[in-house]
């Protein structure tokens, strides 16, 4: 057994879409909108509350040389702030149900920082990444949280506005033929949620996830030994 599967054994009972009702973050567009969308169409008939997608994210290029920094607390406050405070908030109301799911939204930029003009951007993300490992790790030691699910998504460069600060926003866009457009991306969250992935995403996005993984993976497992 691989140490990657040591670490997902933690999860392997519970079924990531056996949830009721979800809070989707940034559900106003992009990744968000389409995953709130897809849950619509799968029915959301129960009033309660049983997963929280912490998707919303900002990014803006910081240039160190030259930039105020207010800019860069507000990324801090809603890429890492904001899905902490909901995720400590929700906890005891997500351990009185039968299951629960997190589902966190990292980045490629989260294993390694390629983008050097988002030097906060990728600290954020590697915050989530590693936010992700420790909280399931914890979630899953404590017989009152067992129930709990803790997936992350990685989205490929998808086609939309996340690059609005950037000196060229289109970078993201329909006119690069790197960028996934948001329906295909979803194609790979949909199958990644049906299949009970911890960590869904696409193309290189996940094949650097699986390397880090492969990489660190049994350091991790024996750190969550102790
Ligand atoms: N796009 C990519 O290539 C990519 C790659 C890797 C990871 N991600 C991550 O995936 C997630 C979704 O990204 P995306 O590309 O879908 O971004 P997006 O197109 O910019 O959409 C983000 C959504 O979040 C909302 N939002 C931002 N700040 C918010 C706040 N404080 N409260 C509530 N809503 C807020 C935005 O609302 P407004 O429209 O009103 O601003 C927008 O609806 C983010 O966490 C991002 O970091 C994206």
């Amino acid at each position: 057994m691989c140490p990657y599967e040591l670490l997902n054994l933690y999860t392997l009972a519970l079924n990531t879409l056996d949830f009721k009702c979800a809070v989707v973050t940034g559900g106003g567009g992009g990744l968000g909108r389409a995953m709130a969308d897809e849950l619509l169409m799968k029915g959301k008939d129960h009033p309660e509350v049983d997963c929280l997608i912490n998707n919303a994210g900002i990014q803006r290029p910081l240039d160190v040389n030259d930039s105020s920094l207010e800019e860069a607390y507000q990324e801090i406050d809603i890429n890492i702030r904001g899905p902490m405070h909901l995720t400590i908030d929700l906890l005891p109301h997500f351990k009185s149900k039968p299951s629960a799911t997190i589902m966190n939204a990292i980045s490629l930029v989260g294993y390694i920082p390629f983008s050097v003009i988002n030097l906060v951007y990728n600290g954020t993300k590697a915050w989530a990444h590693f936010w992700s490992m420790n909280l399931r790790t914890q979630l899953a030691k404590e017989q009152g949280s067992k129930n709990i699910k803790v997936v992350k998504i990685v989205p490929l460069r998808i086609a939309i506005h996340l690059h609005g600060g950037r000196k060229d926003p289109n970078d993201n866009k329909e006119n690069n033929s790197d960028a996934l457009l948001v329906d295909k991306l979803m194609s790979f969250v949909t199958k990644g949620w049906l299949e009970n992935q911890d960590t869904i995403g696409a193309g290189m996005d996940i094949d650097i996830a699986d390397r880090w993984h492969g990489a660190f993976g049994e350091e991790y497992a024996e750190a969550e030994r102790e």
